[in-house]
């Protein structure tokens, strides 16, 4: 029997955050000795929004540095860039024509991200259709399951819908995906607003902690991340900004909740924010090293993009002719 596959991808529309790293990146280093693993930079997604070309091909190759620098072992897991694989595009197509307005019209990540907008004309369709381009992700890669944090979680249950659809009315082509959310922290909060979800896209760089910031940015940003006047470290809902910042601490240490509020009974958030900003640069200082070893020999990450989209290709050209035939193309 084959090993169960898993597909996932971040977009390069802006540096990573912390909510990328562990909401995505380092499960999916854990994931690596258990399943097939492919995993891409999503280009094609970043451009739903406006992209600057330079800086995009750049974060391109630093988000590739960073998947390997996280753990993500390119002999392992098939990596690779998802420009690079002009299947995504064509199935996106074939699958957007068995996809409905209504559906797309109802996904929160869409009316989150336009709600401030009033003016129609001022939105990419791109932007509306962008579930249906990780349908295909997803799809021509048989994936049996896409680990995504919570906020991508309503996207694969779309994926598997479409799935399903074009099954029955063609006949069996795909493998319905399931969703996979990592148990801790699986949703990072902004530090600014903690009732919303830290975001690369946010106008405000206090909001986030970015995996590359060096250490005295880390600690002035923690310090500055929003609490409240109860000055005590409890792990409740009504201390949301406390309890987002006990969830990173929890992540990156593997401690319980509990353990946290107990370490720093009696004491107040200058020592436990100190606590969580040290834990963030224990935990960034190697990666960005290993980041910057990586960038500084280019060669060797053009030969691991190349190999990834080879493999990939293969597999997603595959998925791609049974497709095709059943439409009748
Ligand atoms: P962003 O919202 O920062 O642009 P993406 O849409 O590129 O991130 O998401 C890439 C992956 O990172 C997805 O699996 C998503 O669930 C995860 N992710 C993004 N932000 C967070 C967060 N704040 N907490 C947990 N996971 C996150
Ligand atoms: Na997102």
């Amino acid at each position: 029997t084959r090993k169960k596959r898993i597909f996932s991808g971040v977009k390069p529309s802006g540096d990573l955050t912390l909510g990328n790293y562990l909401g995505a990146i380092k499960n999916w280093a854990t994931l690596q000795e258990e399943y097939e693993c492919f995993y891409s930079i999503v280009d094609l997604h970043a451009i739903t929004v406006k992209q600057e070309p330079a800086e995009l091909r750049k974060r391109t190759l630093e988000i590739l540095a960073i998947y390997i620098a996280s753990g993500i072992d390119p002999e392992k897991c098939t990596l690779f860039i998802q420009s690079h694989v002009p299947a995504h595009s064509e199935a996106s197509w074939l699958l957007t024509c068995i996809t409905n307005m209504g559906e797309l019209s109802r996904m929160t990540q869409y009316k989150d991200k336009t709600a401030k907008v009033k003016d129609n004309e001022a939105i990419s369709s791109g932007l509306f259709n962008y579930p249906v381009l990780m349908t295909a992700d997803i799809l021509l890669y048989q994936a049996d399951a896409v680990p995504v944090g919570v906020d991508q979680k309503q996207h694969v249950e779309l994926a598997r819908d479409i799935a399903q659809r074009f099954n029955s009315m063609y006949s069996d082509t795909f493998v319905l995906p399931d969703v996979i959310v990592p148990k801790e922290a699986a949703k990072i909060m902004d530090l600014q607003d903690p009732s919303r979800k830290m975001s690369k896209s946010d106008d405000n760089p206090n909001s986030f902690i970015l995996i590359m910031d060096k250490p005295e940015v880390i600690r002035k940003k923690i310090s500055r991340a929003v609490t409240d006047s109860i000055g005590v470290v409890n792990y409740t809902d009504e201390q949301p900004g406390v309890k987002n910042l006990v969830n990173i601490l929890c992540a990156l240490k593997g401690y319980k909740p509990d353990e946290v509020v107990e370490m720093f009974n009696g004491k107040g958030y200058a020592d436990f924010k100190a606590a969580v900003a040290d834990a963030l640069v224990d935990e960034f200082t190697p990666v960005q090293a290993k980041v910057r070893e990586l960038l500084s020999e280019k060669s060797k990450l053009e030969e691991i993009y190349k190999k990834g989209a080879e493999r990939a290709s293969y597999e997603a050209q595959k998925t791609l002719r049974k497709m095709q035939k059943k439409i009748g193309l």
